[in-house]
C-alpha cells in the first residue's frame, strides 16, 4: 500500500461536500491503492455540522481513509496537501450584485491561494469547483506565484458530462461509446458545448444529429442544466457536481483514455486565441498528473464566435477582480 496523500477539501459541510468526501474516501478519485488523509476546511459556524459528516465518514469504515481532520484555519487545512479541492464559496445572496460576489470570493480565494503556497506539498494540484470557478482559480493562482500555473484548474467537467449525457440520450448510444466531447470557455451560461469533433460509437456525431437540434436543444440544455436542476429539485446540483469533481481529478492523475480527451479549465497560453493567463475550458489529454491542450482542432465559425463571447466574459471578470486588487 502506498503512503497516504493529503486531500484538502473546502466547504465540506455543504451539499457538494456531503457527496464528494465519501467518494474520495472510497478511492474513486485517486484509485483503489491510494490511501487518503482528508483535511476539511470550513467557516467556524459550519464546524459543528461538519462533525456530523466526520462521524459518517468514520462510520463508513473506508479501508483507504487514513484520517480525517477539520479546521477553520487555511494554513492547517493545506499543510502538506497533494490536492486541494476548493469547493466552498460565497453564494450569491439576495440583492447581491455580481461585483459583490466577485469581491467576496476574491477575498476567500486569494487567502486560500496564499495558504496553499505557504503550506501545501511541492506537487500540489488545485481544482476549483466553487463559483465563479474560472475566475476563482485565476485569483488563487495569482496569490500563489511560486506554484506553477499548470497546477491550477477549474471544473468544467460537469458541463462536459452533461453534454455527453445529452448526446447519448439523443443517439441511443451508451455514454461509454461517446468520445471527444468539448466544452470551451467559462463555466457559466456563455460556455460553449461543442460536439463537432465528437465520436458516437464509430460515427461522427455530426452525421447523426441535426444542426437545428445542436443549436436549439443540445447547447442550451447543457448550458442551462444547473438552473433546470434547481427548478426541479429545489436545490442546486450537488451529486453530479461532486461526481464531476472526482472525474476531473481522476482524469488529471490517472490519464485520459487513448483516442479520447476531456474538458478542463486551465490557464491559457494563447491557445485558440484565448488570451494568455485566462482560465478557460479546453479539450485536454492528461497523463500522470500533467495535461496538454489538444491543438490543431478546426473550430466551426459558430463555435469560434461563441468562444469569443465566453472569453469576453472571462476577460470582464478578470478586469473586475484586477480592479479589486486581487491579481496583484
Ligand atoms: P453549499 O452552500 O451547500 O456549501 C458551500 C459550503 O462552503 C458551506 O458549507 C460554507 O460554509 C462553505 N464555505 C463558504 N465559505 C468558505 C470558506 N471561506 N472556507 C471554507 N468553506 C467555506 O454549496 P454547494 O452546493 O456545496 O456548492 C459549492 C460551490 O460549488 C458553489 O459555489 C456552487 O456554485 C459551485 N458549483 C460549481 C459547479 C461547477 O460545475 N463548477 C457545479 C455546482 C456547484
Amino acid at each position: 500500500m502506498r503512503a497516504p496523500i493529503t486531500v484538502a477539501v473546502t466547504g465540506g459541510a455543504g451539499q457538494i461536500g456531503y457527496q464528494l468526501l465519501f467518494r474520495i474516501a472510497a478511492g474513486d478519485m485517486l484509485g483503489p491503492d491510494q490511501p487518503v488523509r482528508l483535511r476539511i476546511l470550513e467557516i467556524p459556524d459550519a464546524l459543528p455540522a461538519l462533525e456530523g459528516v466526520v462521524m459518517e465518514l468514520h462510520d463508513s469504515a473506508f479501508p483507504l481513509l487514513h484520517s480525517v481532520d477539520t479546521t477553520a484555519d487555511a494554513s492547517v487545512a493545506f499543510e502538506g496537501a497533494g490536492h486541494a479541492l476548493l469547493v466552498g464559496a460565497r453564494p450569491r445572496g439576495p440583492g447581491m450584485e455580481r461585483s459583490d460576489l466577485l469581491a467576496a470570493n476574491g477575498a476567500i480565494f486569494s487567502a486560500q491561494g496564499r495558504a496553499i503556497q505557504e503550506h501545501a506539498s511541492q506537487d500540489i494540484r488545485i481544482t476549483v469547483t466553487g463559483n465563479p470557478a474560472n475566475t476563482n482559480a485565476l485569483i488563487a493562482a495569482a496569490a500563489a506565484p511560486d506554484i506553477p500555473r499548470e497546477r491550477f484548474s477549474a471544473l468544467t467537467r460537469l458541463d462536459h458530462n452533461r453534454a455527453i449525457a445529452q448526446l447519448a440520450a439523443r443517439t441511443g448510444e451508451p455514454v461509454a461509446g461517446i468520445r471527444r466531447m468539448i466544452v470551451w470557455g467559462n463555466h457559466s451560461t456563455t460556455q460553449v458545448p461543442d460536439l463537432t469533433h465528437a465520436i458516437v460509437g464509430e460515427s461522427l456525431a455530426t452525421d447523426l444529429v441535426e444542426r437545428e437540434w445542436v443549436r436549439d436543444e443540445f447547447a442550451p440544455t447543457v448550458a442551462n442544466r444547473g438552473a433546470a436542476v434547481i427548478a426541479a429539485r429545489g436545490a442546486s446540483s450537488a451529486a453530479s457536481a461532486a461526481s464531476a469533481t472526482i472525474d476531473h481529478v481522476r482524469s488529471w492523475m490517472l490519464g485520459t483514455a487513448p483516442d479520447d480527451w476531456t474538458s478542463m479549465s486551465v490557464i491559457s497560453r494563447g491557445e485558440y486565441d484565448v488570451p494568455e493567463g485566462l482560465v478557460s475550458s479546453f479539450p485536454v489529454t492528461t497523463a500522470e498528473g500533467e495535461w496538454s491542450i489538444v491543438d490543431d482542432l478546426e473550430l466551426e465559425p459558430e463555435v469560434a464566435e461563441q468562444l469569443r463571447a465566453s472569453v469576453a466574459e472571462l476577460e470582464q471578470e478578470r478586469e473586475q477582480v484586477r480592479a479589486l486588487g486581487y491579481l496583484g
